[in-house]
């Protein structure tokens, strides 16, 4: 069987990636992660007695770290998932993107290459080093523009979206200058189990089982294309498995929504599976104050990777939502331990102002 090192695995998508992996016996997993605010380590704990299955806390800007730890499991692919990710964060504070999304990718780049460099040739041949990456590097539509593809020109507007533009310029360089066999995905908006609920669709879920106010940014008409994370998962697999180097995939569900259809959608869910008398979840929306420089809309074009990789997203998003509430639902215990201490004190960071500006 293959070895994959996975990095960012106890997060939202590397989570599902990982227990997928296991699942379907695509590989060993060595997954590198930080364990910063956005991971929970119970998240994998169902992984702890699998033998293809290894958890190390590090860092990817400690090359000697990844350097070791390459020389002493010799995996096949490297999958970067690591990253800061929260665009609100990012605006409140972009030093950790830099940091992490820009030095991290540079250091984990050089690593590999340097590990690659010493691979025999086959090996060298079958090596893959795949990038996540997201739609948000192409910038914002208009309500008519058609849907950004690969050749869509790079416009972050976002300092966490111009932080992942960068890593991306650095991994398409490694390939162009040195032959890395690198691959990056761009990918839209996820959601399902496991998202960390600063994210638009967990956090909506866990206030309005809470009674709190579902704080929709601006006039709540600013679109994203929403895509289960389990395709996701699944479009990474064939891009893994395919003969190509050096190319991008954009990954999409085809399902744009409103923010406020998606909230809609959501309270609709939950007064049908924890209805409350004399009461709807709607009621709890709330509109504040928007987020500055707001991408109003993003759309996947994701032909590329259906015609020559076969991908089909399996979700619908009324089915897909559905379970992503049942699954909030019945892990408690995994939403009280993400909810601790430094989360309550970014939801005051990030909302006591918009709150109040707007009443
Ligand atoms: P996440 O924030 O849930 O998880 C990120 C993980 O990376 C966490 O476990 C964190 O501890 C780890 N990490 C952060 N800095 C690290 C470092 N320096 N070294 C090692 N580990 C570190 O993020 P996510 O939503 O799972 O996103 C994963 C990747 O997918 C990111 O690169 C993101 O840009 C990209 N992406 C996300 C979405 C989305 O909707 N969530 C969409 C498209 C692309
Ligand atoms: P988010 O989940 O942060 O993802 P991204 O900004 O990467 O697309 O936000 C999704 C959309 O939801 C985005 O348009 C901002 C909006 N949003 C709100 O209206 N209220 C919120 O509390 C959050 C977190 C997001």
């Amino acid at each position: 069987m293959q070895t994959f090192l996975v990095t960012g695995g106890v997060g939202f998508i590397g989570s599902n990636f990982i227990l997928k992996a296991r699942k379907e016996r695509w590989a060993n997993i060595i997954n590198l992660d930080k364990l910063t605010y956005a991971s929970n380590p119970q998240t994998l704990a169902q992984l702890q007695d699998d033998p293809g299955y290894h958890f190390v806390r590090g860092d990817i800007c400690n090359i000697e770290l990844l350097g070791s730890l390459l020389k002493q499991y010799q995996p096949n692919a490297i999958i970067n998932f690591a990253a800061e990710s929260h665009v609100d964060r990012s605006i409140l504070s972009p030093q950790d993107f830099i940091q992490t999304n820009i030095l991290g990718t540079f250091q984990l780049l050089e690593a590999s290459k340097a590990y690659w460099e010493k691979l025999s040739l086959q090996k060298r041949e079958q090596f893959r080093f795949l990038h996540i990456s997201t739609d948000e590097v192409y910038g914002s539509l208009g309500p008519k523009d058609p849907a950004f593809r690969e050749d869509t020109p790079y416009a972050p507007n976002s300092p966490y979206a111009a932080s992942k533009a960068g890593s991306d310029h650095l991994v398409r360089a490694y390939y162009h200058t040195y032959g890395l066999p690198t691959l990056i995905t761009n990918c839209s908006n996820n959601y399902g189990p496991r998202q960390f609920p600063e994210k638009l669709i967990p956090l909506m879920i866990l206030n309005a089982l809470n009674g709190k106010p579902l704080p929709i940014y601006g006039d709540g008409q600013n679109i994203r294309d929403w895509l289960y994370v389990v395709d996701h998962c699944e479009a990474l697999y064939l891009v893994l498995q395919s003969s190509h180097i050096g190319k991008t995939y954009n990954i999409g569900g085809n399902n744009e929504q409103t923010n406020l259809t998606v909230v809609e959608k959501i309270c609709t869910i939950l007064d049908e599976l924890a209805p409350k008398p004399n009461f709807s979840y709607s009621s709890l929306i709330t509109f504040v104050k928007d987020r500055p420089g707001h991408d109003r809309r993003y759309a996947i074009d994701c032909n590329k990777i259906c015609s020559e990789l076969g991908f089909e997203p399996k979700e619908d998003f009324d089915s897909g939502l559905l379970k992503t509430i049942q699954w909030y639902l019945s892990h408690p215990i995994w939403v009280k331990q993400v909810q601790s201490g430094d989360y309550q004190t970014w939801i005051k960071q990030n909302y006591q102002d918009r709150i109040t500006a707007v009443h």
